[in-house]
């Protein structure tokens, strides 16, 4: 009998898809560019299963049932295409390649069209979950050529997460690089979620002076509200894991976050797109500010920096704390949300919102309660544009108003930073203000380069240029945004 898929790469994420793909009765042919990864795969985790092991290209794609379906568990970037190009040759037409690395979308774009030319279906697909997720059940957000999907579909569908009324965390997402791009906005929001828990962690311990088994508890609550989630429930363990001598570990790691480029990726594309992704972007830029510790400590020295004590009643801090968390991850999402919503338009996607909640719901490391609510927002309103208009979240957002302001001002006061939840707060300041300062900004540009404006009192695009000192000539500079 020949194999159902073929998985190239056997490195922690690809060994455990298998297993998974092998749990749920499906034949995997196993390759590894070194032989003996192979052979140690087949003789450890894979002995007594029905996986088989293929020890060149040829073997692999001579093992597959067809049409073959052949999945790339490899580092995104140059390793994919040199795959690509080494197994193309001894594809027939209808075959699939499925990519389910971390690939930068625009990659995955070019991919689908060569592999169109030659007659080879092409998808890209994110994966997220981690080791235990691969292993038992990822998130998986595909997207590509359509004509592969009904064939990748099955399996797919059964080595996902599932939500709690059994759903599958996978569903088709959309042409060309669809999927990679939500693979990256999860991630952009991962980055957004962890930086908003090391926020209120700061506060809590610099802030409140709280030891790190009080920490715990907070978390620990927090994770039975609305709060509920995958990066919660892991915080709380991190705070109340000790090292050998007894003392929080966490007090031990240095404090300089490494990052492998996928959200920097969500705020250059939100940056070529127009959208203010204000929170996920402060993220980025907080860990490349963490990442300058030795000019950190010097400054610190440099400035005095005094102790951050904030006064007042422990446990009225620590639930405002919590609704301007909450409010906060509103914002995150809806920004992320408005990307996306963007990208469709520009690429003619059709993305579904609320299957992305669902893919998003179980596996993957955003995992949260609170997907639900955006999957129900989106079923009432496929087209929001804005998440915190729904009225679920905007409840949120109008009760948790005043704890917000207080936390983020006191964090000013104090000099704790708190980048992405005072960010994410002027974001919605400025949503909601119908008239902002652009006027003046109009006014200045309009004074030193003629680059005109709009009047309210006349109607949009007619354009107007003041000479507004007198000296200047009256032409005025051609207009256009980028
Ligand atoms: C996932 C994760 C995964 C990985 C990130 C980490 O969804 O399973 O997002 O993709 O952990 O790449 O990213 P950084 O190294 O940039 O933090």
């Amino acid at each position: 009998m020949k194999g159902d898929i073929g998985v190239i790469g056997l490195a922690v994420m690809g060994q455990n898809l298998i297993l998974n793909m092998n749990d749920h009765g499906y034949k995997v042919v196993a390759h590894n560019r070194t032989a003996e990864k192979v052979d140690e795969f087949l003789q450890g985790p894979a002995k007594g299963t029905n996986i088989v092991g293929a020890y060149s290209l040829q073997e692999l794609v001579d093992k597959l049932e067809s049409p073959r379906k052949i999945m790339l568990m490899v580092r995104a970037g140059d390793v994919v295409d040199s795959f690509i190009d080494k197994l193309v040759p001894l594809l027939d037409k209808g075959d699939i390649i499925i990519d389910g690395g971390n690939t930068n979308f625009p990659d995955t774009n070019r991919r689908v069209a060569a592999l169109k030319e030659k007659g080879i279906h092409f998808i890209g697909s994110g994966v997220s979950g981690g080791e235990e997720g691969a292993r038992f059940g990822p998130s998986i957000m595909p997207g590509g050529s359509p004509e592969a999907w009904p064939f990748v579909k099955p399996i797919f569908q059964a080595i996902s997460a599932k939500t709690e009324n059994n759903e599958p965390c996978c569903d088709w997402v959309g042409n060309d690089g669809a999927g990679h791009f939500v693979k990256m906005v999860h991630n952009g929001i991962e980055y957004g979620d962890m930086q908003l828990i090391t926020e209120a962690y700061q506060f809590m311990k610099d802030g409140l002076g709280m030891t790190h088994d009080e920490m715990q508890s907070v978390f620990i609550e927090w994770n039975k509200t609305e709060l509920n989630s995958y990066l919660v429930e892991i915080t709380s363990d991190i705070l109340g894991y000790k090292d050998t001598d007894g003392e929080p570990l966490v007090e031990k790691i240095l404090d300089t976050a490494g990052q492998k480029g996928t959200g920097k990726w969500t705020g250059i594309n939100a940056l070529d797109m127009g959208i203010p992704l204000t929170l996920i972007t402060e993220s980025v830029f907080a860990r490349c500010l963490s990442s300058l510790k030795d000019q950190r400590v010097e400054a610190e020295e440099l400035f005095g920096k005094k102790e951050s004590i904030v006064e007042g009643d422990k446990q009225v801090w620590i639930e405002a704390l919590r609704q301007a968390l909450l409010a906060s991850k509103i914002i995150s999402y809806a920004q992320g949300f408005m990307l996306m919503r963007e990208a469709s338009n520009e690429n003619g996607w059709d993305l579904n919102y609320g299957n992305v909640a669902l893919m998003w719901r179980g596996g993957c490391i955003i995992r949260s309660a609170f997907l639900s609510n955006i999957r129900d927002a989106y079923d009432i309103d496929s087209e929001l544009s804005f998440l915190g208009s729904d009225s679920y979240f905007k409840g949120i957002l109008e009760n948790s108003m005043s704890a917000w302001r207080k936390v983020a001002a006191k964090s000013m006061e104090v000099g704790i930073p708190m980048p992405s939840m005072t960010s994410a707060l002027t974001f919605l300041d400025g949503y909601t203000t119908a008239r902002l300062p652009a006027n003046l900004l109009q006014a200045q540009r309009d004074y030193f380069g003629a680059h005109t404006y709009e009047r309210v009192d006349k109607p949009k695009g007619e354009f107007f240029h003041t000479n507004w000192t007198g000296k200047g000539g009256d032409v005025s500079s051609t207009t256009y945004n980028s």
